[in-house]
C-alpha cells in the first residue's frame, strides 16, 4: 500500500459521499469537503487548533435554548447570513438584508399613520413612500411588516419594561401603492457578546455594534417577498455593522419635519419599495397569499 497524502484522503472521502441519492445534498457535500479540507490543507490546521476549534462550536451549541440561537448569530457576525442573502437576491427588487433573531410573526395589523412606539421609545419619525413592482407599476395591498428597538436599544422581547408587540406593526399599501406609518427614530445596538460569538468578537478586535435601523419585510400577493432594514444614514456604525447588513441603497436620510409635515413628527424617512413578480423567484421564495 502507498502512503496516504493530503491529497489522496480528500479524494476517498468525496468518493465515499459520491453515492448520496440527492443530487443537491450530493453537491453540497462534495464541496462542503472539500472546502473544509483545503482549509485544513492551506492552513497546516494543529490538532490544538483543532480541538479549540470543536470546543468553540461546542460552547456554541450549548449556550442555545428556545430563545438564543447562538449559531444563527455566529453566521451573521461572520458575513454568512448576509452572503446567503445576497446570492438569492431578486434582481431589481430592492436590496434584502439579515432578518436577525428579533422578527416575531404575527404583528397588530394597524391604521395607516399609526404611531408603533411610545413617546419614551424616542422621537417620533414619519416614513413614508410607494411599493410598486421591478416596472414601476403600484402595488395595492401588499403590506409592510415592520419593527424596531427603543430608545434603550432593546426589542420588546428582550425588555420587560415594553408591551407586547410595541414597534411593531403591519401596514398595507393603498390602491396607489402608497404606505406611511410612525415610528420613533432607531438607536444603535449591541448584538450579545455574553456568550462564545462575543468571545470570538473580542479575540478579532471587532465591534459589537448594529447600524441603527428598521426592519421591513414587504409583501404582496404574486411577488416575492423582500425582508429588508431601513438604515439612518446618520449613524457611526454604517461602515462597521457587526454583522454586514448595510446596503447603500438601504441607507436614508432622517430629514427634520419641515413645514408641509404632520406637527406631531421631528424626523420624516422617504422610502420605496420594489418587488418581483413571482415568476422570476427561486421555488419557496413566493409570498404564499397569492
Ligand atoms: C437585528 O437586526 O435584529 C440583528 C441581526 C443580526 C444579529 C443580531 C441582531
Ligand atoms: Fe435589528
Amino acid at each position: 500500500m502507498t502512503t496516504m497524502t493530503p491529497g489522496q484522503l480528500t479524494e476517498d472521502v468525496l468518493a465515499s459521499h459520491s453515492g448520496t441519492p440527492d443530487p443537491r445534498l450530493r453537491e453540497l457535500l462534495a464541496a462542503l469537503i472539500a472546502h473544509l479540507h483545503a482549509f485544513v490543507v492551506q492552513t497546516r490546521l494543529t490538532p490544538a487548533e483543532w480541538q479549540a476549534a470543536l470546543a468553540f462550536l461546542t460552547a456554541t451549541g450549548q449556550i442555545c435554548d428556545a430563545e438564543r440561537q447562538e449559531f444563527i448569530l455566529l453566521s451573521d457576525v461572520l458575513g454568512l447570513s448576509s452572503l446567503v442573502d445576497l446570492v438569492n437576491a431578486a434582481p431589481g427588487a430592492t436590496e434584502s438584508t439579515v432578518l436577525g433573531p428579533f422578527y416575531v410573526p404575527g404583528a397588530p395589523r394597524r391604521a395607516p399613520g399609526e404611531q408603533i412606539g411610545r413617546p419614551e421609545d424616542g422621537p417620533p419619525v414619519l416614513v413614508r413612500g410607494r411599493v410598486t413592482d421591478t416596472g414601476g407599476r403600484p402595488l395595492a395591498g401588499a403590506t409592510l411588516d415592520v419593527w424596531q428597538c427603543s430608545s434603550n436599544g432593546l426589542y420588546d422581547t428582550q425588555d420587560p419594561g415594553q408591551p407586547p408587540y410595541n414597534l411593531r406593526g403591519v401596514f398595507a399599501t393603498g390602491p396607489d401603492g402608497r404606505y406611511e406609518f410612525r415610528t420613533v427614530r432607531p438607536v444603535s445596538y449591541p448584538i450579545p457578546v455574553d456568550g462564545p460569538v462575543g468571545d470570538l468578537l473580542r479575540a478579532a478586535g471587532r465591534d459589537h455594534w448594529r447600524a441603527a435601523h428598521i426592519h421591513a419585510i414587504i409583501s404582496a400577493p404574486g411577488h416575492r417577498a423582500v425582508t429588508t432594514h431601513i438604515f439612518d444614514s446618520d449613524n457611526p456604525y454604517l461602515d462597521r455593522d457587526a454583522v454586514f447588513g448595510v446596503r447603500g441603497s438601504l441607507v436614508k436620510p432622517f430629514e427634520p419635519a419641515g413645514p408641509g409635515d404632520p406637527a406631531d413628527v421631528s424626523y420624516v424617512v422617504d422610502m420605496d419599495f420594489s418587488l418581483t413578480p413571482a415568476e422570476s423567484a427561486p421555488a419557496g421564495a413566493v409570498d404564499k397569499s397569492a
